[in-house]
This record gives structure tokens, sequence and C-alpha cells, in this order.
């Protein structure tokens, strides 16, 4: 039977709409964070960004377009209905929104629900809901005053403060909010709240003060209530004494607090309670804490109950008011530090009567926790060290040479704990990290130990891990291993040197320590929190001292542009990992006026400020050297700032400055005949190429003699600090990847390698593992390798024009010594993977590009080879070299998982 025409048409476009009614996207938005957290509480930025990246791993899958809603009521925002702010449907691949909506509300709590469009124009099926909540967001909204028990400094035993209060209705929600100056826990009915450890952060405390937002409604109940706070004295009263006189901070003081418990009842009516009189307060059994040595505790002197309603005060004494530490009490918005992994003692050994030896088979940063049983009275040291002496005894000689003792009473790295003779005692530091791996027990009274009474936390920033890496060489996996084990004991919400002697925040280290940072971890909001230390410390006139926060020491040695160029390169490295310009205008005052000032002391565009080359092997390379490329890769970053910023004028001006400051490098250090730099060391050929300063047709003559110099130093590393962030880059990023991966990949001395097969779980300050000075076993600064990794082999890198990893530079070097290589990295897009096999003749490449991502691929292989995908033959672009073995094929990639085939 034959239906009219118009009929038929009807029917088509009504099967046409109904099927794309109900076609449902794959896509979906995912990984919602704000301000780079979950559902974070109590924010002060009165404009959050918020991100997600899609899920869709499709070819060709992007995001066309999103609408982002907030709003505070969660089902009206559910449905879709938005009182605060609605962008309506935007074109745009953007996963980075700033809010540009109603003034947020302090203390309010808002949802927010992105909608995304697929590839083909179809809107996403699921729309997943985050929160954030608004706390103080000025000063004039704290209501609690600040308070202490005392004006000494030098008063050892750590105070309690308890307050106990009626909530007559039933409770909905309840918010504290806690700002210390020192470090705090807090209590509410006898239960510990959260699990962050060592808060506040570390600042400069009399210039900014963070405070901490708790979600306390399930730690209250209707009726009598009893909150408690220990206070501990961290960086704010340093009672240790050491060559970088924090014992002498102008902050320094008695630690103190400000509260606000903000209680929302079922009625909608709400009560504040606050710090101030009518809080006790009396010692704890905490009878001496340094963030920098250890912790004493006396378990005799314990008031069980001290932190619950019903307890009796009676004895304790009235608070005083105190002055603030600051007139910046600003929020903490960063991940917290928190006991990460839980590391089993591997073996214990009794070394006579009344000493044992625990070893957690590990180096790490964090405390350990004992649990024992023994007579009332009896005290136990635990000495934590990272090596033994012969006699195997702990050694603390590698580790406590900055440390300058005034009595016998604060011994380095020993915890003393005193039994109250109460069956089974559990003791752990409340407000200090040590580096270890051993610990050797001594007590007054011999005592029953098994290797399970003692367990190590890894303490850390709890950054989550982004990155993976795989080798098939397992001492390569062992080292990026300890790397991120290095990098991770020196994060504890400022990146430090080392987690032992110093816990400095030494700028040269961290920036060098940067990108290995973030290819392995999502560590923005540490590194945000950490410039604005920047911006606390820096001087009018632009210097930055070397050591960040400080009490003062560093602005007279170290703080020149080899190390100070942090207030730069972290913003920038951060821009380029994140694609997020807020780093960049937030510190861009900053680092012009820190270049600024170098101009003023460098008429002549060189600079001598500096330490140079830091922990060589062997040469060293010229201070104004290395010191003068930083300069340049600063006014660099400003140069290209300004022009992100929209500062036209400035961008020019800069980028002249650039350009004379490697002018007059090339002039004085380029032979360029020869095509060396200096005397032609390792890094003073390997620096220059890293950083941008080889004139374009020199860069291969530069290249082969920073070959040859390699082959001549026996293929291994002659490099310190400053050489080792750029030597395996120079190789490998100018046609010698065999030879980088086989420097990189070294055993014998001088070498990562070395370090591990001599047993190292983690990188050390010097190459030789028995060095007489400069021997610290946890530090990060020689950490480059870690980037390396990801930027070589996976050949994963983010592409400055489009950063974020919007495109990703994608060029992955198949070096002969390995036989397969496996990188990944959750991008802001989602995960870039870069993995490659090889057999026999043929080399397989699995590779992803995220959604909304692209790649261009460069493949470096050997003339006679073809790239393949699904048996076909794939061209790209050809680029043959000279005379040379090889070809690079570039590809133009969009998003999706692919198969290349090499043979
Ligand atoms: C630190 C280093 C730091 C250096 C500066 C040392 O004491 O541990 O890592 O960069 O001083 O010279």
């Amino acid at each position: 039977m034959k239906y009219p025409i118009r009929f038929t048409s009807l029917f088509l476009v009504l099967i046409i709409s109904s099927l794309s009614c109900f076609a449902s996207s794959p896509i979906q938005a995912d990984g919602l964070k704000c301000e780079y957290l979950k559902n974070p509480l109590g924010i002060d930025n009165p404009s959050p960004r918020f991100t997600w990246h899609i899920n869709d791993s499709r070819r060709e899958a992007r995001q066309t377009a999103y609408q982002l809603i907030v709003g505070s009521d969660s089902l009206q925002v559910a449905k879709g209905i938005a009182d605060d702010w609605n962008t309506g449907k935007v074109t745009s691949d953007n996963r980075l929104v700033v809010y540009k909506g109603k003034a947020l509300q302090p203390f309010t709590k808002y949802f927010w629900k992105v909608t995304v469009w697929d590839k083909d124009g179809v809107k996403a099926t699921q729309d997943p809901i985050g929160s954030f909540e608004m706390g103080m967001m000025e000063m004039k909204n704290w209501k609690g005053a600040w308070v202490s028990d005392s004006r000494d400094v030098n008063l050892k035993p750590a105070p309690y403060f308890r307050k106990s209060f009626s909530a007559p209705k039933k409770i909905k929600s309840a918010r504290a909010y806690v700002a210390v100056g020192g470090l705090y826990e807090i209590y509410i009915n006898g239960q510990k709240i959260g699990n962050h450890r060592l808060d506040p952060m570390y600042t400069r405390f009399d210039r900014r003060t963070l405070y901490v937002t708790y979600d306390v409604t399930h730690a209250l109940q209707e009726g009598n209530n009893a909150i408690g706070l220990l206070l501990g004295n961290g960086w704010y009263n340093h009672q240790s004494t050491a060559v970088w006189f924090f014992h002498e901070a102008p902050w320094r003081n008695r630690p103190a607090f400000c509260l606000d418990l903000r209680i929302t009842y079922e009625d909608g009516s709400q009560e504040v309670i606050t710090s101030g009189k009518g809080w006790k307060t009396a010692l704890s059994p905490v009878i001496f804490n340094s963030i920098y040595t250890a912790e004493h505790h006396d378990a005799r002197l314990e008031k069980e109950g001290w932190n619950t309603p019903d307890y009796n005060d009676k004895d304790w004494k009235d608070v005083i008011f105190r002055t603030s530490p600051s007139q910046n009490i600003v929020a903490q918005v960063m991940v917290p530090v928190r006991n990460v992994e839980e590391i089993p003692a591997q073996s214990l050994k009794k070394l006579n009567d009344t000493t044992y030896l625990f070893d957690l088979g590990r180096n790490i940063s964090g405390v350990s926790r004992l649990r024992i049983k023994g007579e009332a009275g009896t005290v136990v040291r635990l000495k934590h060290a990272e090596r033994l002496q012969p006699t195997g005894f702990a050694d603390m000689s590698n580790i406590d040479i900055h440390y300058r003792p005034t009595d016998n009473q604060d011994p380095f790295q020993v915890d003393i704990y005193t039994l109250s003779g109460k069956g089974e005692e559990t003791f752990m530091p409340h407000f200090n990290y040590k580096g270890f791996q051993y610990v050797e027990l001594t007590c007054t009274k011999p005592l029953e130990l098994a290797k399970e009474n003692l367990t190590g936390f890894f303490m850390h920033s709890d950054v989550e891990p982004v990155g993976r890496i795989k080798t098939s060489n397992p001492t390569m996996n062992q080292l990026w291993w300890a790397t991120n084990n290095s990098y991770l004991s020196n994060l504890f919400g400022y990146p430090t040197d080392c987690p032992q002697r110093e816990k400095n925040g030494w700028t040269g280290d961290a920036h060098i320590a940067s990108e290995t940072g973030l290819y392995n971890f999502d560590g923005i909001t540490v590194y945000e929190k950490w410039l604005a230390d920047h911006r606390d410390e820096q001087q009018a006139n632009g210097v930055l001292p070397s050591i960040i926060p400080t009490s003062g020491w560093g602005y007279e040695w170290g703080n020149g542009p080899d190390w100070t160029s942090t207030i730069a390169i972290i913003p920038w490295n951060v821009y380029l990992f994140y694609g997020d310009t807020k780093i960049l205008a937030d510190n861009y005052e900053n680092m012009k006026r820190y270049v600024d000032y170098i101009q003023g002391i460098a008429p002549a565009y060189l600079t001598t400020w500096g330490l140079g080359d830091w922990v060589p092997v062997k040469s060293k390379t010229p201070v104004e050297f290395t010191s003068s490329v930083y300069y340049y890769v600063d006014a660099s970053i400003v140069a290209k700032t300004a022009l992100l910023l929209g500062k036209t004028s400035d961008a020019k001006y800069y980028t002249n400055l650039a350009q004379k400051i490697k002018d007059a490098i090339n002039q004085k250090y380029l032979n360029k005949e020869k095509g060396i730099y200096g005397s032609g060391l390792q890094t003073e050929l390997s620096v220059p190429l890293q950083w941008g300063i080889v004139p374009d047709d020199m860069k291969a003559k530069v290249a082969g003699n920073l070959a040859q110099r390699v082959q001549n130093d026996n293929n291994h590393i002659d490099v310190g600090l400053l050489g080792t962030k750029a030597i395996l880059n120079a190789l490998s990023e100018n046609g010698y990847a065999d030879l980088a991966y086989t420097v990189a990949s070294q055993e014998t001395f001088p070498s990562w390698g070395w370090w591990i097969k001599n047993g190292a779980t983690t990188l050390y300050e010097n190459w030789p593992i028995d060095a007489k000075s400069d021997i610290s076993m946890n530090h990060i600064m020689f950490g480059e390798i870690g980037a390396w990794l990801y930027k070589a082999l996976g050949g994963i890198k983010p592409d400055e024009k489009l950063p974020g990893f919007k495109n990703i530079l994608l060029e992955p070097h198949f070096v002969k010594d390995l036989s397969g290589f496996e990188a990944h990295h959750n991008s802001p897009y989602g995960t870039i993977s870069s993995v490659w096999k090889k057999n026999e003749d043929l080399i397989t490449y699995n590779f992803s590009i995220p959604a909304s991502s692209t790649a261009t691929l460069r493949l470096n292989i050997s003339t006679n080879q073809l790239v393949y995908e699904n048996g076909k033959e794939i061209k790209g672009t050809v680029i043959k070299h000279d005379g040379g073995s090889t070809k690079t094929i570039i590809f133009l990639l969009t998003a999706g998982s692919y198969t290349f085939e090499v043979k």
C-alpha cells in the first residue's frame, strides 16, 4: 500500500525528532572542583573558579557548549533553576570558569551544576552537582576574641582550652572557624575534628594568618556540649635554636587562637559560640613541642575527659585576651597535611637491655606511633634517624649539624614519652614531624617489644597523584618512586628542602622540582598559597629571601635569581599545567619588581648574584653565567605574562630587556667558532640550550659539543643543582635522547641510579653516598629527572600557546635501551597517556588525547621507518634531517585513543 507523500514525510519527521530526543550523549562533565578543591568549605574568594573535564573517549570528542548555574537551594539547582548565576548556554570548550554572578554571601553554601554539549551538539543526560561554601570573607565577620593562656614564649607545656555550652534545640548544621597563631587540634565532645595535621599551614604569621573551617554538625548534640583545643608552637613560637634564628622571629609569641562556632538550629535560628572570656585553660600532658625537633609527652599528666561536657574544670584558669597575630586572617584554601600512608616497621633489633632499633625499610617524612605497656614513670626516648652508625645505633650526624641547642633538654628528632602505667598506651606527636627511616628506642626500664609496637606515618600535603610512570627498567621505576617520595616529603603547605635538618622553604630547590611535582601531583593549591607567602616576604625594592617563609634570615645569602626566580617560574609552570592565568595575574607586579631590581644592580645585563650550580659532582660553572640565565628566564616570563594580561607596553619593554640579557650572555660566554659556552662544561652547555639562550643557528653545534662532553665524562653527569635541571632535557630535546637515557639510567657513581642501587628510597642531597657535607638523604633538589621521564620518554609537554594541555606537545622518544615505557598524566582535560612497546623491528605506540584537547605529535624515527594505523600507512608532515639517518613526522590530532605502529 502506498501512503500519500504528506503523511510519509510527517512520519519521518516524528521518527527523527523522537530519536534525537532519546539520543543520549555519552559525554558527561566530571571532576567538578571549585578553587581546585572538591566541594570546599570556608572559601573567601568572592569570584571563585569552577573547573571540570568531560568524559568522552570518542575520536574528536569535545565539548561544544556548557551552561553553568549557581544557587543556594540544592533542589532548585538540580531542577536547573539558579538564583545567583546562570551563564546560559555558552558555545565554548572552556572548562575553567570564573564566577560572575550576584555577590556571594559569607557563611553561605552554594550549589553549582554544569551542563555540557558534545561534539554533535547533543546535551549530556546527567549533570553533576558540586558545592562550595563561603567562609568569613571579611575580617569584620569574626565575632570571637583572640585568647591565650599566657604571654611567656618560653613556657614549655602546650595549653588546653575548653568551653562547655548548651545547645537548647535540635541542630541543623554547624561550622567551626578556627584561626590560630601556632598549631592546633580541635575536639568536640571528646572527638577530634577532622583528619588534618599541623593546621594552620605555615605562613609569615605577622602578615597573613590562615583559618580553617570544619563541618561539626555531627559532633555536636542537643543539650550539653564541650569544645576543646590543644595549641602547639609550630613556627609561631619556635623554642628550639638553630642557625636560621626562628627563635627570634618578629611574630614569635605564645600560641593564641580565635574561634567562631556557628550553629544553625532546625527552626532556622542561629547562635555563635565564640572564643573569649568564659573559656578555661590548663597545661596539657604535651610538656614540650617543637616543629623543628620533637615532642615530649608525660602521660601521667593526662586530664581524662578534658574535652567532654561533664569534665570538672574548676581548677583551670581563665584565658587572657591577646592581640591577633596579624590583621589579615584569611581562609586556608588548600589540600591539608595528613597522615597519608601508614608504614609498619619492617624489623626490630634489640641493641641492649634498654635499646631497640625499629626499621621502616624506607625513608619518610612524618611521625612514628608507639603502642606500649609498662610501669608508670618509665621514660621512652624515640630517636629518629636516616642512617645508622656501624654499631647499629642511630646516626644523627648528617641531620643535626645546623641545630644549636642551648642545653640537653631538647634532643634533635627525639620524642620523649613518660608512661602513665595504665594499660596499653599510644603516643604519636601532635605538632611535629621528622625525616627518618629508623627509630632507636631507649627506655629507663626494660620493656617487652615487638616490631608491631611502632608504626610510621608518611605525612605531607595530601596532593592527589595525577601521574604514573612505568618502564621496562626496574631501577628507573624505583627512581621515579623515590623522586616522588622526596617531592612529597618536602611538601608541608610549602615546599621544603628536607624534612629533617632544615624544613626550610628553599626557593631554588622548589622551582627546580616544580615540574616534577606538577606532572605527578595536583599541587596548584599549595603553590598558590606559597606564592602568597612570596608576596608577604618581598621587600618594596623587589628583593625576596632565599627561604620562604622566613623569620628574617635569607635576605643576606642565597637569594639571587637562580634561587628566588620562584616568583616567576612557579606561576609560569602552574599556568602551563592548569591553563589558569590567576597565579600569573596575582604575582605579576611582584615578578616585575623582582626583575626591575636585578636590572638596577646589573646595568650591563649580567649578574653575579646567586649561588650557582649548587653541590656539583666536580666541575663548577661560573655563578655569573647561570644567574644571568635565570635573570633572562624571569624577564622573558614577565614579557610573556604582560602579553597575556594585555599589558602591551610592558610586554615590549621586557621582551627587549630579555633580548639584551641574552645578547650579553652570548657575547661574553659563547665561542661561536667552537660552539661552546665558557669552558664547555656540562652545565655551561646544557643550561643555555634548555633555557633558549643559544642562537638557533648554533643549537646543533652546541648540542653536539654537549653530547661529546658527556661522552668524555664517561656518559655520566658532571653537574650540580642548576645543571640537573638542564642536562637530560638539553640532550633529549636536541637529538640525543638515547644518550640522555644512558646518563639517566646509570647505576654507577655519579648518578641517580647509584643511590638506588645502594638502597635509596628517596633522593639525596649529594652525589657520593659517603659525602662529608650536604648529606641529607631526603632532598628533592636533584628531582628534575621525575619530570624528564614524562617530557622526554613519554613526550608529554604542555603547549605554551594553548596551555593546560589544551594542546599537547607529544614527542615520545623510543630510546634504544628500553623495551617499553608508559606515562600517564591526568591533565585538566582528562588523562593523557603515552605508552610504547618494542618488539624486534616493531614499535607499538598507544596514546590517548582527552576530550576537548588536541595534540601535535612528533615522531622521531629513522628514515627507513613508516607509521601505520590499522594496518594502513599514515603520512603526516615529514621533516628530513640533513644528512642524518632520522626524520621527524608531525601529526595534528584530535581527541581519542590511538594505536600507531612504527616499522
Ligand atoms: C639546603 C639546600 C639549599 C641550599 C642553598 C641548603 O642548606 O638544604 O637544598 O638550596 O642550602 O644553598
